[in-house]
């Protein structure tokens, strides 16, 4: 079973501590945090007081997802606020390998994305480096927008590179997840997925959750 991350852009930011404590009680392990800086992509989110005000009322994993041109300058902020994993661009203007380290001196788990147009080569020069990838099946930006298909095929290369090297690093994909395509994204070998919409646009968050939960269980073990 994939394990589904409810994403924090989503939900109703009036009700901000209501909406985390209620998808934690849904059996939610991991929230997905999604900080954008106006600059590496189109819109703006929270910054990492957001995750400090958050952080007392869960246990959840809070896997903070910077999508900043320059994250170099925030990753101490964020891991203070009480981040577990940080993930940055491959695509973004500070060094990712100088991040990568700079999130291990925070003692914060480190994860790296791709946008759809960037190749999963793109990701290999740091294997072994990094705890989690990121595979983003929408442009960055804005939750609730239809998955890019061929993104899920980059899954398997990914994999298939990890294991050659002898590592096993978990892989999530991000964008456009819901209840009829979260089966075929488990199948492509995703091993966490984020979903916004398709829960926080839910009335009823707790059901949704689970039924994409139930639905990424292929009886596959990645
Ligand atoms: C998109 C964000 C996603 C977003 C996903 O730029 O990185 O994490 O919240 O939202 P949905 O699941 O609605 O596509
Ligand atoms: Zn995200």
């Amino acid at each position: 079973m994939a394990v589904i991350a409810p994403s924090l852009l989503s939900a109703d930011f009036t009700r901000m501590g209501e909406e985390v404590r209620e998808i934690e009680s849904a059996g939610a392990r991991v929230l997905h945090i999604d900080i954008m800086d106006g600059h590496f992509v189109p819109n703006l989110t929270f910054g990492y007081s957001m995750v400090k005000a958050l952080r007392p009322l869960t246990d959840m994993i809070f896997d903070v997802h910077l999508m900043m041109t320059d994250p170099i300058n925030y990753i101490e902020d964020f891991a203070k606020a009480g981040s577990d994993v940080i993930t940055v661009h491959t695509e973004c203007r500070s060094d990712a390998g100088q991040c990568i380290d700079l999130i291990h001196r925070c003692g914060v788990k480190a994860g790296l994305s791709i946008k759809p147009k960037t190749a999963p080569d793109a990701l290999f020069p740091y294997l072994g480096r990094i705890e989690q990838i990121l595979v983003m099946t929408v442009e960055p930006g804005f939750g609730g927008q239809s998955m890019i298909p061929e993104c899920l095929d980059k899954i398997a290369v990914i994999h298939s590179e990890c294991a050659s090297r002898g590592l096993t690093v978990p892989v999530m994909i991000d964008g456009g997840v819901n209840a009829s395509n979260v089966q075929t994204a488990a199948k492509a070998g995703a091993d966490m997925m984020v979903a916004g919409n398709a829960v926080f646009g839910a009335k009823d968050r707790a059901a949704a959750f689970r039924e994409l939960c139930g639905l990424s269980d292929t009886g596959l073990i990645h």
